[in-house]
């Protein structure tokens, strides 16, 4: 297959997961809107169809409660080869969606598809989308600071692992110890009769996950209560790294439309931020890793996300040093970067989801911050590998560091969003 047929394909696969206004992840095993998904998508579409592209978040932002929350799932029609549905979570909201949030890609993801608006003179057409977007973008991270930081230390503390986007990434196991799973009941799951179990969360892991639904929904998914009460609080490494980029592109897109209040409140967030996500620095490891709030304690994980510090724009010479380190380590260890889980590390498994696999929307994300950094050569590597596994494979949910098998589902949405937008140019 050549660059063009998959570019063909990927842009194929696009357009036959829009459902009108939104795309799905993957049409069987992903069948509603997912938060981070449609900010990766946007970018894949901005490479053919620009009003498309923001319209994909514009749909996902028509979902946003008056708290600001906005919700991981939008359930825009029911769809029985999902669980857990609509009924499950129970927020009675039109429409109706989940109670958790995902990782605040969003506003980095509309200050890419403003730039590029105005590089080709569409500026114009765009800015009264912009100033329609912002507003909400805004109120969203203000609904971190309120409610997913319950100590204000300028981090983003996860009330559920499906928050994180990294559902059964080991930093979740010992945190998830003391959630009670005895009146769960009993379920049927509907992503193992799509995929391979051995691809997937465990059971016990499962468990867990509905367990946080009940709790959630037993509040009548209050934010509030939920922050200071939740049996599961871990400060999540990623959506820390993540959120702190995502302030500092709203800023900008703040002084793009000449709002000095708003421009100044999130230079705020942005100096909490960094000064408070040392707090997720181990020294003992040598990397930045997710810490149980509860605890105290630091998971010590060497994941991929612990190298998104480039992309969070933070610089600091003995600890960049110290994860380039890791980097080069694990490069050395595996042919494709970057694996979800240090190879090194007992529980890796080079199939199963968040416990080895590569994921290519964590790669651009990787790559992008190095480049930015100017580790052209590491981000290049980074970038090189992901259209290696693409190229090769397909366009897979994630694929295996080791022999680049691809893994979960096929057709997927997010992937070849970022084949188009970022992994399909030529090793340079
Ligand atoms: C899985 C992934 C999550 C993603 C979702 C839809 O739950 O872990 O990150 O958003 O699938 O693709």
């Amino acid at each position: 297959m050549t660059i063009n047929d998959r570019d063909e394909e990927a842009r194929a696969i696009l357009r036959a997961n829009d459902r009108g206004g939104y795309t799905v992840p993957n049409g069987r095993v992903y069948p509603f809107q997912w938060n981070w998904d449609s900010a990766f998508v946007a970018l894949g579409f901005d490479t053919f169809d620009r009003n498309r592209a923001w319209q994909e978040l514009e749909t996902l932002l028509g979902a946003q409660w008056e708290n600001g929350f906005l919700p991981h799932i939008v359930f825009w029609q029911d769809d029985p080869g999902y669980f857990p549905g609509p009924a499950v979570w129970g927020t009675g909201r039109t429409p109706v969606t989940s109670g958790i949030t995902q990782p605040p890609v969003a506003a980095t993801v509309v200050r890419k598809l403003w730039d590029s608006a105005e590089a080709a003179g569409d500026g114009g057409a765009y800015r009264p989308r912009l100033a329609a977007l912002f507003p909400k973008l805004l109120a969203w991270h203000r609904w971190f600071r309120d409610f997913r930081d319950p100590e204000q230390r300028g981090v983003v503390v996860a009330m559920h692992p499906w928050e994180t986007g990294r559902d059964n990434s080991p930093e979740w196991d010992a945190p998830g110890e003391p959630i009670d799973i005895s009146n769960v009941g009993d379920y049927v799951r509907r992503d193992t009769s799509h995929l391979d179990a051995k691809m997937r969360p465990t059971k016990l892991e499962y468990d867990r996950y509905l367990a946080l639904v009940q709790f959630g929904r037993a509040t009548g998914w209050d934010h509030g209560r939920i922050s200071r009460k939740n049996p599961f609080r871990v400060a999540d490494i990623g959506m820390s790294m993540i959120l702190l980029r995502a302030n500092r592109d709203l800023a900008v897109l703040a002084r793009v439309l000449g709002d000095e209040s708003a421009a100044a409140e999130l230079d705020d967030l942005i100096e909490r931020a960094e000064r408070g996500i040392s707090w997720l620095w181990d020294d003992k490891t040598g990397t930045w890793c997710s810490r149980d709030l509860v605890t105290g304690r630091h998971s010590g994980f060497i994941t991929s996300t612990s190298f998104l510090s480039f992309y969070a724009g933070l610089a600091d010479p003995a600890r960049d040093a110290a994860t380039l380190a890791h980097f080069d380590r694990i490069g050395a260890s595996v042919p494709y970067l970057m694996p979800s889980l240090d190879p090194a590390d007992p529980g890796f498994q080079m199939i199963r989801y968040w416990r080895g696999p590569v994921w290519a929307v964590v790669n651009y994300m990787i790559g992008t911050g190095l480049t930015e950094a100017g580790e052209t050569d590491r981000g290049e590597r980074v970038r090189g590998d992901t259209r290696t596994l693409i190229e090769r494979n397909g366009l897979y949910e994630a694929f295996s560091p080791v022999d680049g098998t691809g893994s979960g589902g096929d057709d997927f949405s997010w992937t070849s969003a970022i084949w188009l937008a970022w992994a399909r140019q030529p090793r340079s």
